[in-house]
């Protein structure tokens, strides 16, 4: 597996703007998973030999933030953030809710392919605590009731062959 023409060309388009092969990593990454979903270790290696770095530095860096998934994700990713703040405003709550409503454990992903829940730490979102992430898409300030409707309203947008999660998304954001 190569990594695409099109993450290629949005990677040379940058380069002039970066003072290092290296300092492009994190950009690399994120188009690799925008365009797959997640970071394969055959993505790593792509990534390593475009950017002539060796492969335990891009890992280093992929497995050093949790908005990088390293394995295959569910369409949705909920990403629920159980850190100091959000955990003293009822991110336990969150979890236990999502683990009954979707029928998985964290780190899991649903049968069908659609949900993954994933137990995230801060996610600089303390003032408006408790919060989450579903894809792209942040929520704030979020309770047991809300969560089961971001979860049903999600679930009817897959049905109908909707983009969940992506709301921000900016193409050519690196650009
Ligand atoms: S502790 Fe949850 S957003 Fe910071």
């Amino acid at each position: 597996m190569a990594l695409s023409e099109k993450i290629k060309k949005t990677i040379d388009g940058i380069r002039h703007q970066f003072p290092t092969e290296q300092a492009l990593l994190i950009p690399a990454l994120h188009e690799v998973q925008n365009e797959f979903g997640w970071v394969s270790i055959d993505h790593m290696k792509d990534i390593g030999e475009f950017l002539h770095l060796p492969l335990s530095k891009v890992r280093e860096v992929a497995s050093f933030y949790t908005m990088f998934k390293l394995e295959k994700q569910g369409n949705v990713d909920l990403q629920i953030c159980t850190n100091i703040s959000c955990w003293l405003n009822g991110a336990d709550k969150l979890v236990a809710c999502a683990k009954k409503k979707l029928h998985v454990n964290v780190g899991e992903t649903t049968p069908d392919g659609k949900f993954t829940l994933s137990q995230v730490e801060c996610l600089a979102s303390c003032g408006t605590a408790p919060a989450l992430m579903l894809n792209e898409d942040y929520y704030e300030n979020v309770d047991e009731a809300q969560l089961e409707k971001i979860i049903d309203d999600a679930t009817k947008d897959l049905a109908a062959g909707k983009v969940v999660g992506k709301s921000t998304r900016q193409e050519g954001l690196w650009l």
